[in-house]
């Protein structure tokens, strides 16, 4: 139950953004023209960096952080740079905001699943784990009946100390943590051996760091001795994680229609029982409270019911950060004619801290396409760079980044190694960007159904 669970929507984020480690700032906090993944940008991130501080001290739970920019201007990207600073410890929740109209849940329970989510108990304890460098990690990958996409089936791991070496199966459960926690060769990890909890501890001396960020992870010895272990760790449970295994402990009795119910709807009842044992917990100090993250994206797309629910939590006794993020400028909110900037009620906007992303020169798309090339394995011709930068102004950085994958395809079935000018145009030509099919449909609107 103490398990992270990873969302479909989670995976999909960590994945275009996986090429950010952090946000590429030095002592000072000032940022670095590129580091951490990241490009250019530097007043979002060094704001991002002061917030960061502000949360490591503990200063800012109930407050709310608005990150406002056009689209493609690395809004995301942001969030989840100051995810990977806050490191595993602190919680953070990623939801987008139209992940509340669900058909299953009341809006209110799932945002109240994601503040509770977000904020952690961090409690001591003796458990028994794996731990030690990765040397060797394979996805393994199945194509599913249910689902378009290969679906991961587990992993093969290799993990090593000074002392030994061993070869791990691991189900996707696993599988799915070490995609969702970036676990490259050279991580040192630990797991859990009961749970299948995965924790990155930083990575191994003498690993190197990742090709363009030299430094930016936590480097730490080779763990030493057996690599199955018992081990005093520090585990950090969610108040979520929490209210679902009391809601379970009841339901167990009841039927197990109660156990598949437990997961979906809390009573307010359950979350009441946690918030008393924590605050017992907290009193007698066996634990510590630790507020995380719940970052909103596209929050322009929230209601005002979900807006004064979110106002109220951000002013409750256990409250996270909250960080919002929008492409939108004065527009409608959602359900009402009342215009507002970004869409948002002015009560909430008032409360919040702003960041504002702005758009990317030439030279800062072409870099970001770079590092987007060299963490999807596309190697590219210097032109191929050249005339992406150029698609990147025109169209968007995002479509240029899509193009990197097709262009691969077509440069290989032509038995090139690298992707050139031709093989981007190619791409181009037969992937059209959001603005060329909707003037397609323009085109052929009297053919299209309606
Ligand atoms: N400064 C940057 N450095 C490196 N990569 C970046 C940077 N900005 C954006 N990216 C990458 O470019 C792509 C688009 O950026 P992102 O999704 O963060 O934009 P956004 O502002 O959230 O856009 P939207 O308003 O459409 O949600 C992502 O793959 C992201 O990781
Ligand atoms: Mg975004």
């Amino acid at each position: 139950m103490e398990e992270v669970k990873v969302s479909l929507t989670g995976a999909a984020i960590a994945s275009i953004h996986s090429h950010i480690t952090g946000l590429g700032l030095d002592e000072n906090g000032r940022a670095r023209k590129i580091a951490g993944g990241l490009v250019g940008q530097e007043e979002a991130r060094e704001a991002a960096g002061i917030i960061v501080d502000m949360i490591k001290k503990g200063k800012l739970g109930g407050r709310g952080i608005l990150i406002a920019g056009p689209p493609g201007t690395g809004k995301t990207a942001i969030a989840i740079a100051i995810a990977r600073e806050l490191g595993q410890d602190t919680p953070f929740v990623a939801l987008n905001a139209s992940e509340i109209y669900s058909v299953e849940k009341k809006k209110s329970e799932v945002l109240m699943q994601a503040v509770r989510r977000s904020i952690g108990v961090r409690i001591r304890e003796e458990r028994r784990v794996y731990e030690g460098v990765v040397t060797y990690l394979k996805f393994i990958r199945r194509r599913s009946p249910l689902s378009p996409y290969p679906i991961i089936a587990g992993a093969e791991l290799e993990l090593e100390t000074t002392s030994e070496s061993k070869r791990f199966s691991a189900g996707p459960e696993i599988a799915e943590q070490l995609l969702k926690l970036n676990v490259k060769k050279g991580d040192v990890i630990i797991i859990d051996a009961d749970e299948g909890i995965v924790r990155k501890l930083g990575r191994a001396k003498g690993w190197g760091g990742r090709i363009f960020d030299i430094g930016g992870e936590r480097q730490i010895e080779k763990p030493k001795g057996p690599i199955e272990k018992v081990k005093e760790i520090t585990r950090i449970l969610s108040l979520h994680d929490i209210d679902v295994s009391i809601a379970l402990q009841r339901a167990a009795f009841i039927s197990l229609l109660g156990v598949l119910s437990a997961e979906r709807e809390i009573s307010d009842e359950v979350r009441q029982r946690t918030d008393e044992m924590v605050k017992k917990l907290l009193d007698e100090r066996k634990a510590e409270l630790v507020p995380g993250v719940l970052f909103i994206d596209d929050a322009h797309l929230l209601d005002l019911e979900s807006y004064s629910f979110i106002t109220k939590a951000m002013e409750s006794d256990f409250a996270p950060i909250i960080i919002l993020a929008t492409n939108r400028g004065i527009t409608k909110i959602r359900g009402t004619d009342i215009e507002s900037p970004h869409g948002m009620p002015r009560d909430l906007l008032d409360r919040l801290l702003i960041i504002i992303t702005r758009p990317y020169t030439r030279d800062e798309i072409r870099e970001i396409i770079r590092i987007r090339a060299d963490e999807e394995e596309v190697p590219l011709t210097d032109d191929a760079l050249e005339r992406l930068a150029d698609i990147g102004v025109e169209r968007s950085l995002r479509y240029a980044i899509q193009l990197l994958e097709p262009a691969m395809t077509i440069a290989e079935r032509r038995g090139k190694l690298k992707v050139d000018v031709q093989d981007v145009e190619e791409a181009s030509r037969l992937f059209s960007d959001i603005r060329k099919s909707v003037e397609a449909l323009e085109e052929y609107k009297d053919l299209m159904l309606v």
